[in-house]
């Protein structure tokens, strides 16, 4: 057994000493989500310090626990804070929870994020559902021996980002009357921000918002069979778009004054999952 695979192994035994909730619904808190546990009736809260070996986040905003509970009756793991490439830690360590939560049982996993702005149409507090992305910047997270228990080697990314879930997502969005840009988004290592010619290049390849995150935990889920979907909130637009030079606070208000809109669509979008 590899190394990768023995620390998830031991981490699902860890989790289960805990807890034995088993989630439908993994959902990723983004900035701007940060309070959104509000919204879910909480069975069981769990730091990730209390897990050994557990990747703990070291970026101001984003402290670590799961909040296991339930969005009217759907079972969900929500992760309050994520750890990122550039922190330092080996990708395998950043995908690691959302094995942990597909292990427990999660079957779909609903990813958000703080996210640049590349397409000129958008603008800061826009809501971007993903339906692609490019990870051609970022490390595969699938890179070393394949970990047969989990998937095959060569997994499809054909449709990463489900169908049925994305039109959920877009029905959940007109009915509430909130405004849903679609796009393709790219994972960049960070931690600085982009260079005005890096966006240039990420405008011309197709790209419609960029972030540093979101797209490796895609992958896993991926390869692991998850139904995946995914919301960016536009924080800013990116650099070189702006006079503006950019900055983590300008981030966190933008996304923290969407937040009413986010959390909105995404409670509403998960329960609309029960079908699902
Ligand atoms: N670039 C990369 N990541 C980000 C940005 C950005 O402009 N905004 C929020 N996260």
């Amino acid at each position: 057994m590899g190394e990768v695979y023995k620390k998830l192994m031991r981490c699902h035994e860890n989790v289960r000493k805990k807890t034995d909730f088993v989630p439908k619904v993994a959902i990723v808190l983004g900035s701007g989500l940060g309070d959104y546990a509000e919204d879910v009736r909480v069975a069981y809260e769990l730091s990730y310090s209390e897990l050994e070996n557990f990747p703990i986040s070291t970026v101001p905003g984003h402290a670590g626990k799961f909040i296991f509970g339930f969005v009217d009756d759907i079972p969900v793991a929500c992760m309050k804070g994520r750890v990122h490439y550039y922190e330092g830690y080996p990708v395998s360590d950043v995908v690691l929870p959302i094995r942990l939560l597909k292990l427990m049982g999660a079957e779909i996993l609903f990813l958000t994020n703080a996210a640049g702005g590349v397409n000129t149409s958008f603008h800061a507090g826009d809501l971007m559902m993903i339906k692609d992305h490019i990870s051609a910047f970022a490390p595969n997270p699938l890179i070393g021996p394949n970990i047969e228990e989990l998937g095959v080697r060569f997994p499809d990314m054909s449709s990463v980002y489900d169908r049925e879930l994305q039109k959920l997502l877009v029905r959940t969005a007109k009915e509430n009357h909130i405004y849903l840009q679609e796009g393709v988004y790219a994972q960049m290592t960070g931690p600085s921000y982009e260079s005005p010619a890096e966006i240039r290049m990420l405008r011309s390849l197709g790209c419609d918002a960029v972030g540093m995150s979101t797209v490796v935990e895609a992958i896993a889920a991926r390869h692991m069979g998850m139904k995946i979907c995914g919301v960016s909130c536009i924080s800013n637009l990116a650099a070189g778009m702006s006079a503006n030079p950019l900055s983590h606070r300008e981030v966190q208000e933008a996304a923290d004054m969407a937040a009413p809109n986010f959390k909105k669509l995404v409670t509403e979008a998960v329960k609309g999952m029960a079908e699902i």
